[in-house]
């Protein structure tokens, strides 16, 4: 071939490649690069020239090679940027624009328990926090003074899950009391012999497990913790907590709060927590009667000792409520299995807008 027929070769297909859409430019780059492609069967033709000649043909149709390979590689980025402003343009979505209203999701109720608990406990100087589902005998059980055999465990229908050799089983937490454990150990290693050692003030709302199933039980439920630990904590902070949070959390100025001695291994001396309610209408603090919402008490020495904290010095208290039975009682719910039936008209009749936040100043 020609050097004149090389450049007319290049004078045809570089306008054609600037102007060809995806398809086109596709056709072009077969036909010239591919496997009999114009350019493709000149680099073959060189085998048979001889040596001179195909020295310098073989650097001119190298150049066209890279030239048009060059002019295929630039207009496919443009075909590329084009097709993807293109699909960002029809696939903008209008953040501005109202929701619909049948399309407007909401906050379950028990996520807005929480939400709702947040923001009664933060203004007292308590802080969030976790721990995982699956726990060690050692946090959920035997550190809160529920040793081996204690009839305590059974009475929590435990899930235990599949035993690493020669070790207890893991459980699925029964309560968010281990969180206590968590809580205190880290503290103790952080603070414990410290001569000014910050309080610890947590709420701990959380998923637990118990192998039970009724209208006023599930294997899954939720509960608060709440954890204070200093020098000269005494019953009277509990009571005034559990007083301002349940009064807050319900509505009711002047709901009157009890707590009847009981017993958790854990704490001692031990109070269940009750409300005052009418069981004829279900007003909350209204009627002579009283409902049972939580367990309390003063966190056990042992506990302490378990954890690393000297007992002498330091004492507090823990509450733990079932945050389903508050909820319903609030809402006026009367079957705890509703809550996880994702029934969709419940979920909307029952759930929260995202738009307004659970805060005290104006109103829970
Ligand atoms: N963990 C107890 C329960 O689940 C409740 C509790 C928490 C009692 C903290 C006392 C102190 O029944």
């Amino acid at each position: 071939m020609q050097s004149d027929d090389l450049k007319s070769l290049v004078e045809a297909a570089l306008p054609a490649i600037a102007a060809a859409d995806a398809g086109a430019l596709e056709e072009l780059r077969v036909s010239l690069l591919g496997k009999n492609g114009n350019v493709t069967l000149l680099l073959k033709s060189l085998g048979g020239m001889d040596p001179d000649a195909r020295k310098q043909a073989g650097a001119e149709i190298n150049l066209v090679k890279t030239q048009i390979t060059d002019a295929l590689l630039a207009r496919k980025t443009v075909l590329d940027v084009a097709a993807l402003d293109a699909k960002l343009a029809a696939e903008r979505i209008d953040v501005t624009a109202p929701p619909r209203p049948d399309s407007t999701g909401a906050i379950h109720p028990i996520s807005r328990t929480m939400e709702e608990l947040a923001a009664i406990f933060a203004p007292m100087g308590f802080a969030i926090a976790e721990g995982p589902d699956i726990e060690t005998d050692w946090n959920n059980f035997t550190a809160l003074n529920i040793p081996a055999h204690h009839p305590a465990r059974a009475m929590m229908d435990t899930f235990y899950l599949q035993a690493p050799e020669g070790q207890r089983p893991p459980v699925l937490r029964t309560h968010t009391s281990p969180v206590q454990i968590r809580t205190m150990l880290d503290w103790a290693k952080a603070h414990g012999l410290a001569e000014n050692a910050p309080p610890i003030r947590i709420v701990v709302p959380g998923r637990t497990f118990r192998a039970d199933h009724d209208a006023t039980h599930s294997p899954m439920f939720h509960q608060c913790e709440g954890l204070v630990i200093g020098e000269g904590i005494h019953l009277g902070h509990l009571k005034g907590v559990l007083n301002d949070m349940l009064r807050a959390y319900f509505g009711v100025p002047e709901l009157p709060v009890r707590l009847r001695a009981s017993y958790f291994p854990f704490t001692e001396p031990s109070m269940e927590v009750d409300i005052g309610w009418s069981r004829k209408t279900g007003e909350i603090g209204g009627g002579t009667d009283w409902l049972e919402i939580g367990g309390s008490g003063m966190v056990h020495p042992n506990v302490l000792a378990n954890c690393g904290i000297d007992p002498r010095r330091f004492q507090g208290f823990a509450f733990g409520m079932g945050l389903e039975r508050i909820t319903m009682l609030k809402h006026g719910i009367n079957d705890l299995r509703l809550f996880y039936e994702s029934d969709v008209r419940w979920l909307r009749h029952y759930g929260v807008s995202p738009l307004s936040p659970a805060s005290l100043h104006e109103g829970l």
